[in-house]
């Protein structure tokens, strides 16, 4: 009995929904995104998009047009769920194997379909095309484009300069320096007021480099350990390539570890308590 009035009402409404099809559209469309099937796309109907930092995909009935999911979000593994979403352009929706190693479980993320470097016509270097076309579409530059595939070519740049450094007589300091640069650069020392690099014959001075954190990118430290009164001064991280070369400096204050003591406050407590 129940279904013969369901069977009923159904009819009824494909009746109705037939008669007014512009009328009923966005409300079936909701009904049917929500997973009853897709009904007949009409393409005029679909909402007006913009600002989609990975371009714009179909939605789940392949009809409007929505955002996709950008370089490192969730997304649906195959086209039969439609819960996070499709990937943009250029994009791939992969399962993250590093998560699995590091005992998480994999989620499936948008990942670009190629690592490939590109030079952008601003002179900036972007780690995939996926990057240079979320800058792209963010319209933050309206006119920037691909010079050429690879990193572009500049002088190097020092991304993080080495800081001021304080400290007392006897310990070990570390300076630190980041830079960019294609062709790769050396990073080296200098000391203000002397000729040579660092470390010189100088057995307390250590200099060491590794490539990264940043793709491009080189790191330098400058170790002094058991610091003395006399290594004072200003000391320069200095890089060079082909096109140029780029330096940053910072200062090293020495304070004479006996003549801090003297102003620890528990040592004054300490003579308070004797005189009393
Ligand atoms: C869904 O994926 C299958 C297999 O990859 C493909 O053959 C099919 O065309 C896809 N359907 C849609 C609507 O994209
Ligand atoms: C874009 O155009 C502006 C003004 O015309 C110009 O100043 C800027 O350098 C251009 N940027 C690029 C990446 O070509
Ligand atoms: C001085 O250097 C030591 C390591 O030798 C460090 O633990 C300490 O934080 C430094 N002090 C200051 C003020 O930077």
């Amino acid at each position: 009995m129940n279904s013969v009035i369901a069977a009923a009402v159904m009819f009824l409404l494909v009746q109705v929904t037939q008669a007014l099809p512009s009328l009923y559209h966005r409300g079936w469309l909701r009904l049917l995104q929500e997973g009853d099937g897709c009904g007949v796309c009409q393409p005029e109907l679909c909402p007006e998009i913009s600002g989609c930092l990975a371009g714009t995909v179909l939605d789940a009935c392949d009809c409007c047009p929505e955002c996709g999911n950008a370089e490192g979000q969730i997304c649906d593994l195959d086209n039969t769920s439609h819960f996070y979403g499709r990937c943009g352009e250029d994009l791939n929706c992969l399962l993250d194997i590093n998560a699995a190693f590091l005992g998480e479980i994999p989620e499936p993320q948008c990942t670009c379909r190629s690592q490939e470097s590109m030079c952008g016509s601003n002179g900036k270097t972007y780690n995939n095309i996926c990057r240079f076309k979320e800058v792209f579409h963010s319209n933050r530059e309206s006119n920037l484009s691909i010079t050429h595939r690879g990193p572009c070519e500049t002088v190097p740049w020092i991304t993080t300069p080495p800081r001021d450094v304080h400290n007392v007589t006897g310990n070990d300091i570390i300076f630190g320096c980041e830079v960019s640069a294609y062709p790769m650069a050396l990073v080296e020392w200098r000391k203000k007021g002397t000729d040579n690099f660092l470390p010189g014959d100088d057995a307390h001075i250590s200099i060491q480099a590794r490539g990264g954190p940043e793709r491009y990118g080189i790191t330098g430290w400058l170790q002094i350990q058991g610091l003395k009164k006399s290594d004072e001064g200003i000391y320069t991280c200095y890089t060079r390539n082909k096109y140029g070369e780029a330096f940053a400096s910072a200062s090293l204050s020495v304070y004479d570890s006996g003549k801090t003591k003297k102003h620890c406050s528990a040592n004054k407590r300490d003579f308070r308590s004797l005189k009393s």
